[in-house]
């Protein structure tokens, strides 16, 4: 199943519908809001990059000016789904082609009767290209008049973010605006040229801001009149000349089959490198596809200076910040079927080094700290202060920004995980092995000896598990933190043997003398990793302490758990907000045996709050459900990531699509259901469980440049 369709006009749902709805082509996204507006829409374009100043969030993604706006005027009535009559309504995303339709059958309040047919799709082929079509099919003689306008009137939910530098109109049917961020001084130039069915000239109003061409037209029974909106699109992060871009990019279509066959081509290409299908299993099958599509068009092809945000550009939510969501989740859908992707996102981490190691150096550590929220520069962007669950004028401290220092050995892991996939030897030396080495540093400067335990490890951090804040010594983080530095002191031992003169240099600017590396070696051989004999990991010193709860005595609820005990209380009770301990063992399976797992899976699995928790959990658990054997407890754990944007399940999808749940499913699929595992040597294999339904899996994969196809079941 290739298309995501909806059937009937919901006013309730629109702003879950515009997440999903989502278009987008790597350089920017456009939610699915309607041409025409609609009251309490979320209407946004985010551009990648274009950022400006915002209280409380530091930065945030500037929705760009809209691009999208047209008025069609039936007889003097304006179209708008808030009035009238809807006679048929089907709107329907292509996920192959990246097409958003949407056809409407309307009677105006004076009885007029029109079909409407909406396409657009924002250009693959060139990503400064976006089109729209509008074809009206009158039931009625009389007259049609199209207003097509870009609109800098915008905002980012209140906070207005563009100035209006000039406007005009450049021909008959091309008129532009060029605006600028009030703080960032990014400059964003649009161009809009119009081709009409019909040969009447267009009207040009020059209204501030909102440069608009109108046309009217007669409209006859049945006979089709169409209006094509092509609109070129830059920025001064693009081009020093981001007007003249924008023009020449709306200049240059020959007409929309031209512009669609373009589309069409790349799309098909995009997919021959990351095709899932599941034979028996629609739903999940959609999933996985819409999951790929939203990352895909959210993916940065041509701009390395940019990362995805935890929402994608799909939504105000997390204002276009990144978070360790790229590394662990989105990261290995691209390092696996488009590493040229991935390596942007990579070198992006790479150019915020300097953010990073000036992180960790005002904090007096060495190294390279990554900020837990990241934006344009790599500076820490987490809000220090957000309204309360329970009382929304009081505020809550936010401590991730200054306490997840897992963000950096996640950061290392993807590079790592990049050398290892792709075996892109001279990529790793030029940038991989100086983010894992850096981020040693890091960890090896910010390891405290702890005399009462023998070792060493972290205080005073924050671990995937989030309801849990101050806590000692995190699973997660101390056995990541250890993997980093091992990898880092394996990493320069290659460097030495294949790229001494980069060795040198690295030793040389990072300073890593022998001393120093003799002291990374003993942290990593001394960390304090918290297993019981049994196998079983405290979670964090003295979790196995805490308060312990059944989940199932709150059920049926529709909060998490951090909203039910509060912010403060969630800390003294065994409850997860997402899974902590597993992540690690599922990223490093060659550290553990199965029967740790096994144990650990028991242990936490209860205690993790699946439902309202975070939206990173449940791809997880599916995978390591599916590593066990657990095929039923896999699917039902999948099928629930599945639904948080398709059925927003979590009652949130309309701040924006969850990105690193859209790469999880994918890796649930591949890693879990599909079983795929990759060795050191660069050999793979499967070990596929399906859940009992499904009849046939098949994927592709690329390792070392070489793609593969996976089928499993039925053929
Ligand atoms: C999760 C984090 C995640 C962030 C952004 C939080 O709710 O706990 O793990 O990085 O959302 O998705």
């Amino acid at each position: 199943m290739w298309t995501l369709d909806e059937t009937s006009f919901d006013p309730s749902k629109q702003r879950h519908k515009e997440t999903i709805f989502t278009i987008g082509n790597g350089y920017l996204s456009t939610r699915g809001a309607f041409e025409e507006g609609h009251s309490g829409e979320s209407r946004a374009t985010f551009v990648h990059g274009v950022f400006d100043a915002a209280p409380i969030v530091f930065t945030e993604l500037a929705n760009a000016p809209d691009w999208l706006s047209l008025q069609v005027v039936l007889d003097g009535e304006k179209f708008s789904l808030a009035q009238g009559e809807v006679l048929e309504y089907h709107r329907q995303l292509d996920l192959r082609t990246g097409v958003l339709t949407r056809r409407v059958r309307w009677k105006s309040p004076n009885g007029k009767i029109a079909e409407l047919r909406f396409e657009r799709f924002a250009s693959l082929h060139d990503e400064h290209l976006l089109a729209l079509r509008c074809q009206v099919t009158p039931e009625f003689e009389g007259e049609i008049e199209w207003r097509a306008a870009l609109n800098a009137h915008v905002d980012n939910e209140g906070l207005r973010h563009w100035n209006v530098t000039r406007q005009g109109r450049k021909n008959g049917q091309t008129v532009w605006l060029e605006t600028i961020t009030r703080q960032s001084s990014i400059t964003l130039a649009l161009a809009m040229r119009l081709l009409s069915s019909h040969s009447a000239a267009f009207d040009y109003w020059d209204a501030e801001g909102q440069p608009t061409l109108c046309q009217r037209v007669p409209a006859r029974p049945g006979q089709t009149i169409t209006l094509t909106k092509f609109v070129g699109i830059a920025t001064s992060r693009d081009s020093d000349h981001p007007l003249v871009l924008a023009l020449e990019s709306a200049a240059r279509p020959q007409g929309w089959e031209a512009a669609l066959q373009a589309q069409t081509q790349a799309w098909a290409r995009e997919w021959e490198q990351c095709e899932v299908s599941i034979a028996g299993d629609e739903e999940a099958e959609l999933a996985v596809r819409f999951s790929l599509f939203q990352l895909l068009i959210a993916a940065p092809r041509h701009d390395n200076r940019v990362n995805i945000g935890a929402k994608t550009l799909s939504g105000f939510g997390y204002r276009g910040h990144a978070f360790w969501d790229t590394e662990i989740f989105m990261l290995p859908v691209f390092t696996f079927t488009a590493p040229h992707i991935a390596r942007n996102l990579l070198e992006y981490r790479h150019l915020t080094l300097p953010a990073a190691r000036e992180k960790a150096r005002q904090a007096g550590y060495e190294g390279a700290w990554f900020a837990w929220e990241s934006a344009d520069t790599g500076e820490e962007v987490t809000p220090t202060w957000v309204p309360d669950f329970h009382d929304k004028k009081k505020l809550a401290r936010v401590w991730t920004g200054d306490l997840a220092i897992h963000i950096s050995a996640d950061v290392a892991y993807g590079a790592w995980q990049y050398w290892r996939i792709t075996g892109q030897d001279d990529w790793y030396a030029r940038y991989g092995a100086e983010l894992v080495l850096d981020t040693a540093k890091f960890f090896a400067s910010r390891a405290e000896w702890l005399e009462e335990r023998g070792g060493y490890g972290y205080r005073d951090v924050i671990g995937p598990d989030e309801y849990h804040d101050h806590v000692d010594n995190n699973a997660y983080t101390n056995i990541l933190a250890r993997w980093n530095i091992e990898t880092a002191l394996e990493t320069l031992t290659w460097l030495e043997h294949h790229h001494p003169q980069r060795a040198a240099e690295l030793k040389e600017t990072l300073n890593l003398t022998p001393e120093r590396l003799a002291h990374w070696q003993d942290v990593a051989a001394r960390m304090i990793l918290n297993v019981r004999p049994d196998g079983l990991i405290e979670q964090f010193d003295g979790f196995f302490r805490l308060k312990d709860v059944n989940l199932a005595d709150y059920e049926p609820r529709t909060k998490s758990m951090h909203e039910i005990f509060g912010i403060e209380a969630a800390n003294h009770y065994q409850v997860l907000k997402q899974p902590d301990v597993l992540m690690a063992l599922y990223l490093l399976p060659e550290r553990f045996t199965p029967e740790q797992v096994r144990i650990n899976y028991d242990y936490y699995t209860p205690r993790t709050d699946h439902t309202y928790g975070s939206s990173l959990g449940p791809s997880m658990q599916a995978i390591v459900a599916c590593q066990m054997g657990d095929v039923d407890e896999a699917y039902e754990h999948f099928l629930h990531a599945a639904r948080a944007d398709l059925r927003d399940v979590r009652g949130n999808a309309g701040d924006g699509i969850h990105a690193a749940s859209a790469g999880g499913i994918w890796q649930a699929v591949v890693f879990g259901f599909g079983g795929l595992r990759i060795h050191p040597d660069g050999s793979w294999e499967t070990h596929p469980r399906l859940p009992s339904h499904w009849k046939n899996l098949a994927f592709r994969f690329t390792l070392r440049g070489q793609q593969h196809l996976v089928t499993v079941g039925e053929a």
